[in-house]
């Protein structure tokens, strides 16, 4: 297929925020589960770029809390981490002046007794480096840990502190069903307000992932036909060709539905399918969000299909299925792929069926949202064109790659030329993010953590969304639970997924687009 370059200037601009942006109050951030890899690969390299950014504030500080005893060589592993995994050189003298404010407390998260001494921790800490109250508490344990956690920063006052303002980040997962996270919700609006609260989905620290409001709500010629009038249906892939990683015993528990298809893909899907929210604004977004997902019925079971990988072959190398990987039940019946149909019962969507597919070990790693417009009326061309080198005339294609190589992509026809028949090939009109903008390490963590330090909830999750999707997909787990799955693994690693997930889409008569990514 042929490309056709966008005329664009070309200019290297850094994707951590910049340019008009607030410089959140002095504070401490309690990083709670910090000798795990989020807080060394994502957390600390971001906060080093916020700092490159001059975004963060002078007094500031970084306490690392976690079970294992360790002392300064934890500010020294997070110096490796933010060379290894950031934009900083070894030897840049402002990675050492950074690595200063990072202190590590060693803390059993169950031990109520052991957090007056955090809070004396906090206080000197806020002292010596006139800091002040503000706290922002980074739940990156275990979700076994958080509620635990929350309550016994509550016993110590360390949530409604005197002065200054607390708030608390909680990574995913955020319950494991509906009723968990009902729970979750409880106990944690027991000690903090909802204001205070930010459920974190690291998808929407994805600068792709912003862009589609921008998209949408920022050019004036998509949102007239951005609506069952127009388009036919919807597809979002979410392909990994990574394995479980040697998180075994998380994913047995967890599986691709809780994994990626409950919170990072209802992110997406709500941001392609809201209405225009009054302003951006976090309490206009989350209710826009919130009216789309409200808006699903219920999904029926036949409308969705699991997949577990089996061995295979990915980028070239033989690598081992689900059930033989470490720490993984060699009759495990845990999905590492899930597909389903879905639709929006609104004016704007109804009758347009959202086609929502993640798996692991997949043929390539792509995220990526497909919309596919409705073929004109009346077509005066051959549809079928039997004599010219394209094939059938495809209907126009909007897609959206969220990544690898972020960008978005619109398909039309056009004739061929020098043909004397009216040949008309399929040709894309392509935005590459990179070309444009630059490469960035960014890693999406930046955007997120400014926020939360800025008290601004835009783009975290409200309680009541949460509590939706997982209304929505409790009842598939559950029937899922119910019935072991008769044939696992039912696809190879390093394919598209199971057969009977291209059967779920031939049923309507659509098939997946499986030649994502960015064509050359
Ligand atoms: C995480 C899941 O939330 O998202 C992982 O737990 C998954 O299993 C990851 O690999 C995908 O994130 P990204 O940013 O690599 O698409």
């Amino acid at each position: 297929m042929a490309t056709i370059s966008m005329q664009v200037r070309p200019e290297d601009l850094s994707q951590v925020p910049k340019g008009g942006e607030r410089i959140p109050e002095p504070g401490i951030l309690v990083i709670f589960g910090a000798s795990g890899d989020l807080t060394k690969r994502k957390l600390l390299p971001a906060l080093f770029h916020l700092r490159q950014a001059n975004l963060l504030p002078k007094e500031f500080a970084i306490v690392g809390v976690a079970r294992r005893p360790l002392g300064d060589e934890f500010a020294a592993d997070m110096r490796e981490g933010i060379v290894e995994f950031g934009d900083a050189e070894e030897k840049d003298p402002k990675l050492d002046e950074f690595v200063k404010h990072i202190s590590y407390f060693p803390l059993n998260f169950d031990d109520g007794n052991s957090y007056a001494g955090l809070k004396a921790e906090l206080d000197r800490i806020g002292k010596e480096k006139n800091i002040g109250g503000n706290r922002l508490f980074y739940l990156a344990t275990a979700p076994e840990f958080f509620a635990g956690i929350i309550e016994n920063l509550g016993a110590q006052g360390m949530a409604q502190p005197e002065k200054g303002i607390a708030a608390v980040v909680i990574e995913k997962p955020f319950g494991h069903d509906l009723e968990s996270a009902r729970e979750l919700n409880h106990q944690v609006n027991a000690v903090f307000h909802e204001s205070q609260v930010f459920r974190i989905d690291h998808y929407l620290g994805k600068e792709t992932v912003q862009n589609l409001l921008v998209f949408r709500f920022a050019n004036g010629i998509f949102e007239p036909v951005w609506n069952r009038n127009f388009i036919d249906h919807v597809q979002i892939t979410v392909a990994e060709t990574l394995g479980v990683e040697g998180r075994g015993p998380f994913y047995e528990k967890a599986g691709a539905l809780r994994d990626v298809v409950q919170n990072h893909m209802m992110e997406l899907l709500s941001l392609v399918a809201l209405e225009p929210p009054a302003s951006f604004e976090a309490e206009s977004v989350r209710r826009e969000k919130l009216k789309v997902w409200q808006a699903i019925p219920s999904i029926p079971i036949l409308n969705t299909v699991r997949g577990q990988y089996g061995p295979g072959i990915v980028g070239g190398q033989h690598v081992a299925g689900y059930r033989d990987e470490e720490r993984v039940n060699p009759e495990s019946g845990t999905e590492t792929f899930a597909a389903l149909r879905l639709e929006i019962e609104n004016w704007r969507w109804a009758g347009v069926p959202f086609y929502l597919r993640a798996g692991k070990r997949m043929k390539k790693r792509a995220t990526e949202i497909s919309i596919q417009f409705k073929q004109p009326p009346l077509l005066i061309f051959n549809r079928m064109q039997t004599d010219g080198p394209c094939g059938e005339i495809q209907p126009n294609l909007l897609t959206i790659r969220i990544q690898p190589d972020e960008g978005i992509a619109l398909r039309f026809g056009t004739k061929v030329p020098t043909t004397p028949q009216m040949n008309v090939c399929p040709v894309n009109m392509d935005f590459d993010y990179e070309s444009v903008f630059g490469k960035s390490r960014a890693n999406g963590y930046e955007r997120l953590l400014l926020d939360a330090m800025l008290g601004d909830q835009t783009l975290f999750s409200h309680r009541d969304g949460v509590e939706t999707t997982w209304a929505l997909y409790t009842p598939i787990l559950q029937a899922w639970a119910a019935k072991k799955p008769e044939v696992f693994p039912n696809y190879f690693a390093g394919s598209w997924g199971p057969e009977c997930a291209d059967h779920l889409l031939e049923q309507t008569g659509h098939k997946w687009r499986n030649d994502l990514g960015r064509k050359a």
